[in-house]
């Protein structure tokens, strides 16, 4: 078990003056921010606001129009070919959309990433994802399609595929999105305890308030208004001490 990070915890993503376009479309500019080791980040911000396309921009899917990325201590998008490859392998997501193969096994999927970048024999293979669904609490219906189960085990299963290849940092976009809210403060409790126990870096993408005050140890918050970054800090403080409006509107439940 490691405990939370603080101040002095390295940072292993360092966000540095980010902007994002799609063509004459600015979603944000001069964003900066650091990951710690260790720790459950949480991004914030209305629907549109540029939250999963900022993810794109850290994982090295889209690039950014300026401002550079450094994951682990190598620059995502200064760093070219095999390097590259070997860093984004690192890194587990779990796409918003991020469906399962309908017609594989549970276990069958999340076997797939590891066929896809170990040398692992078929045994090892099925050792390891048994073990990894067992992680988020799945053992059981390892044999099972993604059609026969419900939408928050298609959640963990989710998680499980992006945990088989072990690493350091998970990324989640909008993990609880569609969930009931019980379903959902289980998720949250699942994303605690591997944060803690496995010592895993999450970033995740959510604007359930209660999920972000359960897993957050720190956020920021975009504003598609402001086309940057509007917050950041430990989500409690900034509940009871924002000043800023639509801040303060989003973590009281207020309407701006
Ligand atoms: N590849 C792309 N090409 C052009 N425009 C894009 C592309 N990806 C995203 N956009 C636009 O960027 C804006 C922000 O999209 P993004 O998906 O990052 O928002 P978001 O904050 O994740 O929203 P949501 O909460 O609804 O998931 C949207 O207006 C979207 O249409
Ligand atoms: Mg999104």
């Amino acid at each position: 078990m490691s405990d939370a990070p603080g101040p002095d915890t390295p940072a292993v993503i360092e966000a540095r003056d980010l902007t994002a376009r799609f063509g004459s479309n600015t979603l944000f500019r001069h964003v900066s921010f650091d990951v710690r080791r260790g720790e459950v980040f949480v991004i914030l911000g209305g629907s549109g606001c540029g939250k999963s396309s900022l993810l794109k921009l850290m994982i090295g899917l889209v690039p950014p129009a300026e401002g550079r990325v450094g994951i682990l201590g190598t620059d995502v998008w200064s760093t070219e070919g095999a390097a590259r490859l070997a860093l984004l392998k690192r890194l587990g997501v779990m796409w918003q959309q991020g469906a399962l193969f309908g017609s594989q096994t549970l276990l069958e999927n999340v076997e797939m990433p590891l066929a896809e970048h170990t040398r692992l024999p078929a045994a090892a293979r099925a050792e390891v994802a048994r073990a990894k669904l067992g992680l988020v609490g799945l053992s059981e219906a390892a044999d099972r399609l993604p059609s026969e189960i419900s939408g928050g085990m298609l959640k963990r299963a989710g998680i499980a595929r992006a945990l088989a290849l072990d690493p350091p940092i998970l990324f989640l976009d909008e993990p609880s999105a569609g969930l009931d809210p019980i379903t959902s403060a289980g998720l949250d409790a699942l994303i605690r305890d591997l944060s803690r126990s496995l010592g895993t870096t999450f970033v995740v993408v959510t604007h359930e308030l209660a999920s972000i005050l359960a897993i957050g140890d720190r956020c920021i918050m975009l504003d598609k208004e402001a086309k940057g970054m509007i917050a950041e800090g430990d989500p409690r403080e900034l509940r009871d001490h924002s000043t800023h409006p639509t801040v303060r509107s989003f973590f009281r439940r207020e309407a701006a």
